[in-house]
Protein backbone atom coordinates (compact mmCIF):
# COMPACT_ATOMS: atom_id res chain seq x y z
CA UNK A 1 0.00 0.00 0.00
CA UNK A 2 1.62 3.47 -0.72
CA UNK A 3 2.11 5.96 2.16
CA UNK A 4 -0.57 8.21 2.49
CA UNK A 5 1.15 11.54 2.60
CA UNK A 6 0.55 13.40 6.11
CA UNK A 7 -0.43 16.67 4.58
CA UNK A 8 -4.26 15.62 4.30
CA UNK A 9 -6.44 16.96 6.27
CA UNK A 10 -8.64 14.80 8.46
CA UNK A 11 -10.45 15.47 11.84
CA UNK A 12 -9.46 18.44 14.00
CA UNK A 13 -7.27 17.22 16.73
CA UNK A 14 -8.89 17.40 20.03
CA UNK A 15 -10.11 20.18 21.93
CA UNK A 16 -10.72 24.07 20.34
CA UNK A 17 -7.83 26.06 19.48
CA UNK A 18 -7.45 28.51 22.01
CA UNK A 19 -5.77 31.89 20.67
CA UNK A 20 -3.54 34.18 23.18
CA UNK A 21 -6.08 35.85 24.98
CA UNK A 22 -4.33 34.60 27.79
CA UNK A 23 -1.00 36.31 26.84
CA UNK A 24 -2.36 39.77 27.79
CA UNK A 25 -3.62 38.53 30.63
CA UNK A 26 -0.96 36.27 32.26
CA UNK A 27 1.63 38.68 33.79
CA UNK A 28 3.27 35.70 34.87
CA UNK A 29 4.86 35.29 31.74
CA UNK A 30 6.39 38.65 31.23
CA UNK A 31 9.80 38.72 32.26
CA UNK A 32 10.27 42.56 30.39
CA UNK A 33 10.91 45.54 32.23
CA UNK A 34 7.97 48.35 32.97
CA UNK A 35 7.68 50.04 30.17
CA UNK A 36 5.43 53.07 28.90
CA UNK A 37 1.50 52.16 28.84
CA UNK A 38 1.82 53.01 24.77
CA UNK A 39 5.08 51.09 24.99
CA UNK A 40 3.56 48.02 26.97
CA UNK A 41 0.69 48.04 24.65
CA UNK A 42 2.32 47.50 21.25
CA UNK A 43 4.67 45.43 22.92
CA UNK A 44 1.58 43.01 24.28
CA UNK A 45 0.03 43.40 21.01
CA UNK A 46 2.91 42.66 19.15
CA UNK A 47 3.25 39.12 21.51
CA UNK A 48 -0.20 38.52 21.03
CA UNK A 49 -0.34 38.73 16.87
CA UNK A 50 3.17 36.39 17.12
CA UNK A 51 1.20 34.01 19.31
CA UNK A 52 -1.85 34.08 17.45
CA UNK A 53 0.21 32.99 14.23
CA UNK A 54 2.30 30.21 16.01
CA UNK A 55 -1.44 28.77 17.45
CA UNK A 56 -2.43 28.65 13.92
CA UNK A 57 0.80 27.90 12.51
CA UNK A 58 2.40 25.40 13.92
CA UNK A 59 5.58 25.77 11.42
CA UNK A 60 5.48 29.27 12.84
CA UNK A 61 5.87 27.77 16.40
CA UNK A 62 8.70 25.38 15.29
CA UNK A 63 10.69 28.90 13.59
CA UNK A 64 10.15 30.79 16.83
CA UNK A 65 11.95 27.89 18.42
CA UNK A 66 14.64 28.71 16.02
CA UNK A 67 13.81 25.39 13.88
CA UNK A 68 13.28 26.06 10.10
CA UNK A 69 11.37 22.52 9.67
CA UNK A 70 12.54 20.35 6.96
CA UNK A 71 9.74 19.61 4.14
CA UNK A 72 8.49 16.37 5.45
CA UNK A 73 8.79 17.95 9.17
CA UNK A 74 6.14 21.02 8.08
CA UNK A 75 3.51 18.78 6.30
CA UNK A 76 3.43 16.97 9.57
CA UNK A 77 3.01 20.28 11.74
CA UNK A 78 0.71 21.01 9.78
CA UNK A 79 -1.32 18.07 9.25
CA UNK A 80 -4.35 17.39 11.68
CA UNK A 81 -4.10 13.64 11.21
CA UNK A 82 -5.22 11.69 14.47
CA UNK A 83 -2.56 8.73 14.14
CA UNK A 84 0.85 9.37 12.84
CA UNK A 85 3.51 6.91 11.66
CA UNK A 86 7.09 8.48 11.65
CA UNK A 87 9.29 5.81 10.04
CA UNK A 88 12.54 7.64 10.23
CA UNK A 89 16.60 7.79 10.18
CA UNK A 90 18.40 8.14 13.21
CA UNK A 91 19.09 11.89 13.89
CA UNK A 92 16.62 12.84 11.04
CA UNK A 93 14.52 15.12 12.97
CA UNK A 94 11.63 13.07 14.05
CA UNK A 95 11.84 13.66 18.00
CA UNK A 96 11.97 17.29 17.43
CA UNK A 97 8.87 16.98 15.22
CA UNK A 98 7.12 15.18 17.87
CA UNK A 99 8.28 17.76 20.84
CA UNK A 100 7.12 20.85 18.46
CA UNK A 101 3.58 18.77 18.22
CA UNK A 102 3.76 17.51 21.83
CA UNK A 103 4.57 21.55 22.63
CA UNK A 104 1.36 22.99 20.22
CA UNK A 105 -0.76 21.19 21.86
CA UNK A 106 -0.13 21.73 25.21
CA UNK A 107 0.16 25.59 24.75
CA UNK A 108 -3.15 25.99 22.26
CA UNK A 109 -5.32 23.24 23.24
CA UNK A 110 -5.52 23.79 26.76
CA UNK A 111 -5.57 21.68 29.59
CA UNK A 112 -4.00 19.20 27.42
CA UNK A 113 -1.74 15.84 28.37
CA UNK A 114 0.87 15.31 26.61
CA UNK A 115 2.35 11.62 27.18
CA UNK A 116 5.50 10.74 25.90
CA UNK A 117 6.52 7.16 26.02
CA UNK A 118 9.90 5.94 25.23
CA UNK A 119 11.33 1.92 26.15
CA UNK A 120 13.71 3.38 28.71
CA UNK A 121 13.87 6.01 31.82
CA UNK A 122 17.20 7.39 29.54
CA UNK A 123 15.19 7.57 26.43
CA UNK A 124 12.42 9.00 28.25
CA UNK A 125 14.74 11.25 29.22
CA UNK A 126 16.38 12.65 26.67
CA UNK A 127 12.94 12.96 24.72
CA UNK A 128 11.18 15.51 27.25
CA UNK A 129 15.15 17.40 27.60
CA UNK A 130 14.55 17.87 23.80
CA UNK A 131 10.95 18.95 24.12
CA UNK A 132 11.48 21.20 27.12
CA UNK A 133 14.68 22.73 24.88
CA UNK A 134 12.48 23.41 22.18
CA UNK A 135 9.54 25.08 24.45
CA UNK A 136 12.79 27.19 26.44
CA UNK A 137 13.68 28.65 22.86
CA UNK A 138 10.37 29.95 22.25
CA UNK A 139 10.65 32.96 24.49
CA UNK A 140 7.80 34.01 26.57
CA UNK A 141 5.12 32.11 25.58
CA UNK A 142 1.29 32.31 25.87
CA UNK A 143 1.67 30.16 28.86
CA UNK A 144 4.75 30.40 32.09
CA UNK A 145 5.38 26.94 33.48
CA UNK A 146 3.83 26.33 36.64
CA UNK A 147 6.07 23.17 37.36
CA UNK A 148 8.62 21.01 36.56
CA UNK A 149 10.70 17.78 36.95
CA UNK A 150 13.21 16.21 34.96
CA UNK A 151 10.42 14.11 33.21
CA UNK A 152 7.55 16.57 33.41
CA UNK A 153 6.09 20.42 32.07
CA UNK A 154 2.94 21.64 33.93
CA UNK A 155 1.79 24.98 32.19
CA UNK A 156 -0.33 27.37 34.07
CA UNK A 157 -2.71 26.86 31.40
CA UNK A 158 -3.78 23.20 33.06
CA UNK A 159 -1.97 21.54 30.73
CA UNK A 160 0.81 18.85 31.13
CA UNK A 161 3.64 16.90 29.31
CA UNK A 162 4.74 14.52 30.62
CA UNK A 163 7.40 11.70 30.07
CA UNK A 164 7.66 8.12 30.90
CA UNK A 165 9.57 4.85 30.47
CA UNK A 166 7.71 2.21 29.05
CA UNK A 167 6.37 -0.28 31.52
CA UNK A 168 2.34 -0.95 31.93
CA UNK A 169 2.61 -0.21 35.53
CA UNK A 170 4.16 3.48 34.93
CA UNK A 171 1.60 4.29 32.29
CA UNK A 172 -1.20 2.92 34.23
CA UNK A 173 -3.55 5.91 35.98
CA UNK A 174 -3.12 8.23 33.18
CA UNK A 175 -6.21 8.84 31.44
CA UNK A 176 -8.26 11.60 28.77
CA UNK A 177 -4.99 11.98 26.55
CA UNK A 178 -5.04 14.40 24.01
CA UNK A 179 -1.40 13.39 22.79
CA UNK A 180 0.27 10.29 22.95
CA UNK A 181 4.03 9.91 21.70
CA UNK A 182 5.99 7.08 21.54
CA UNK A 183 9.52 7.34 20.49
CA UNK A 184 11.31 4.39 19.55
CA UNK A 185 8.33 2.44 18.83
CA UNK A 186 9.48 -0.79 17.20
CA UNK A 187 11.27 -1.17 20.63
CA UNK A 188 8.60 -1.01 22.91
CA UNK A 189 6.31 -4.28 23.59
CA UNK A 190 3.59 -4.86 22.10
CA UNK A 191 1.42 -5.39 25.74
CA UNK A 192 2.17 -1.81 26.56
CA UNK A 193 0.50 -0.39 23.22
CA UNK A 194 -2.25 -2.58 23.90
CA UNK A 195 -2.35 -0.71 27.37
CA UNK A 196 -2.09 2.55 26.64
CA UNK A 197 -4.33 2.44 23.51
CA UNK A 198 -6.99 2.94 25.21
CA UNK A 199 -6.12 6.38 27.04
CA UNK A 200 -7.53 7.65 23.44
CA UNK A 201 -10.85 6.09 23.41
CA UNK A 202 -12.39 8.61 25.36
CA UNK A 203 -10.55 11.71 24.59
CA UNK A 204 -10.48 11.01 20.85
CA UNK A 205 -7.07 12.07 21.22
CA UNK A 206 -3.58 12.10 18.83
CA UNK A 207 -1.30 9.01 18.24
CA UNK A 208 2.27 9.83 17.18
CA UNK A 209 4.53 6.89 17.06
CA UNK A 210 8.21 7.37 15.16
CA UNK A 211 10.83 5.01 15.14
CA UNK A 212 14.03 3.42 13.28
CA UNK A 213 12.55 -0.08 12.45
CA UNK A 214 13.32 -2.66 14.35
CA UNK A 215 13.06 -6.61 12.35
CA UNK A 216 9.87 -7.13 11.08
CA UNK A 217 7.88 -7.75 14.20
CA UNK A 218 6.06 -5.96 16.98
CA UNK A 219 3.06 -3.21 16.47
CA UNK A 220 5.47 -0.16 14.83
CA UNK A 221 6.25 -2.69 12.02
CA UNK A 222 2.35 -4.06 11.94
CA UNK A 223 0.59 -0.36 11.77
CA UNK A 224 3.37 0.37 8.88
CA UNK A 225 2.77 -2.25 6.36
CA UNK A 226 -0.55 -3.67 7.37
CA UNK A 227 -2.31 -1.20 9.59
CA UNK A 228 -4.55 0.41 6.78
CA UNK A 229 -5.37 3.63 6.02
CA UNK A 230 -6.08 5.32 9.60
CA UNK A 231 -2.63 5.96 9.54
CA UNK A 232 -0.48 9.08 8.37
CA UNK A 233 2.97 7.52 7.46
CA UNK A 234 6.31 9.43 6.96
CA UNK A 235 9.52 7.28 5.54
CA UNK A 236 12.33 9.52 5.92
CA UNK A 237 15.82 8.03 4.88
CA UNK A 238 19.27 9.38 6.09
CA UNK A 239 19.83 9.90 2.50
CA UNK A 240 16.85 12.60 2.19
CA UNK A 241 18.17 14.38 5.49
CA UNK A 242 19.94 17.70 4.48
CA UNK A 243 22.26 17.38 7.87
CA UNK A 244 23.53 14.47 7.65
CA UNK A 245 26.67 13.65 4.88
CA UNK A 246 27.09 11.15 2.22
CA UNK A 247 30.61 10.81 3.74
CA UNK A 248 29.07 10.51 6.98
CA UNK A 249 26.96 7.43 6.12
CA UNK A 250 29.67 5.75 4.08
CA UNK A 251 31.43 5.74 7.24
CA UNK A 252 28.56 4.80 8.83
CA UNK A 253 28.12 1.68 6.94
CA UNK A 254 32.02 0.62 6.86
CA UNK A 255 31.34 0.70 10.93
CA UNK A 256 28.33 -1.14 11.55
CA UNK A 257 27.69 -3.17 8.84
CA UNK A 258 24.82 -3.71 5.81
CA UNK A 259 22.60 -5.35 8.44
CA UNK A 260 22.45 -2.31 10.90
CA UNK A 261 22.87 0.25 8.26
CA UNK A 262 19.84 -0.62 6.05
CA UNK A 263 17.92 -0.19 9.26
CA UNK A 264 19.24 2.77 11.65
CA UNK A 265 19.68 4.90 8.05
CA UNK A 266 17.91 3.13 5.43
CA UNK A 267 14.82 2.62 6.91
CA UNK A 268 13.79 -0.76 5.86
CA UNK A 269 12.19 -3.55 8.02
CA UNK A 270 14.80 -6.61 7.83
CA UNK A 271 14.62 -10.01 9.07
CA UNK A 272 16.41 -10.93 12.22
CA UNK A 273 20.33 -12.01 11.74
CA UNK A 274 19.77 -15.30 13.36
CA UNK A 275 16.17 -15.77 11.96
CA UNK A 276 15.74 -19.56 10.18
CA UNK A 277 13.25 -18.29 7.16
CA UNK A 278 12.17 -15.17 5.96
CA UNK A 279 9.11 -13.66 7.34
CA UNK A 280 8.19 -13.10 3.88
CA UNK A 281 8.86 -16.19 2.50
CA UNK A 282 6.48 -17.50 6.29
CA UNK A 283 3.43 -15.25 4.81
CA UNK A 284 3.36 -16.19 1.68
CA UNK A 285 3.73 -19.60 2.59
CA UNK A 286 0.67 -19.11 4.10
CA UNK A 287 -2.98 -20.90 3.30
CA UNK A 288 -5.94 -18.55 4.42
CA UNK A 289 -8.56 -21.31 2.62
CA UNK A 290 -6.64 -24.34 5.11
CA UNK A 291 -8.54 -24.66 8.48
CA UNK A 292 -6.63 -24.83 11.66
CA UNK A 293 -5.69 -28.52 13.18
CA UNK A 294 -6.07 -26.78 16.74
CA UNK A 295 -8.38 -23.89 16.07
N1 LIG B 1 14.62 21.18 10.73
C1 LIG B 1 15.72 21.17 11.48
N2 LIG B 1 16.64 22.16 11.34
C2 LIG B 1 17.79 22.16 12.05
N3 LIG B 1 18.10 21.21 12.97
C3 LIG B 1 17.22 20.21 13.16
C4 LIG B 1 15.99 20.14 12.44
N4 LIG B 1 15.34 19.02 12.84
C5 LIG B 1 16.12 18.43 13.77
N5 LIG B 1 17.25 19.13 13.97
C6 LIG B 1 18.37 18.83 14.86
O1 LIG B 1 18.92 17.58 14.44
C7 LIG B 1 19.33 16.81 15.57
C8 LIG B 1 18.62 15.47 15.54
O2 LIG B 1 17.23 15.70 15.68
P1 LIG B 1 16.31 14.68 16.47
O3 LIG B 1 14.92 15.21 16.40
O4 LIG B 1 16.85 14.40 17.82
O5 LIG B 1 16.47 13.41 15.56
P2 LIG B 1 15.93 11.91 15.76
O6 LIG B 1 14.94 11.91 16.88
O7 LIG B 1 15.32 11.55 14.44
O8 LIG B 1 17.16 11.09 16.04
C9 LIG B 1 19.00 17.65 16.80
O9 LIG B 1 20.15 18.33 17.20
C10 LIG B 1 17.93 18.61 16.31
O10 LIG B 1 17.94 19.84 17.01
MG1 LIG C 1 15.00 10.81 18.72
Amino acid sequence: MPPRPATERQEPSSGPLRVPRAVLADDRCGSQPATTGAASGSREALRAALDLSCALDPVQLARRARIEPDPWQAGLLRSQDRQILMLCARQSGKSTVAGLLGIHQALYHPPALVLMLAPALRQAQELFRSARGLYGALGETVSAIEEESALRLELVNGSRIVSLPGSEATVRGYGDVAMLIIDEAARVPDELYAAVRPMLAVSGGRLVLLSTPFGKRGFFWREWSEGGPGWARVRVTAGQCPRISPAFLEQERASIGDWWFTQEYGCEFVDRLDSAFATDDVRAALDPTVTPLFA
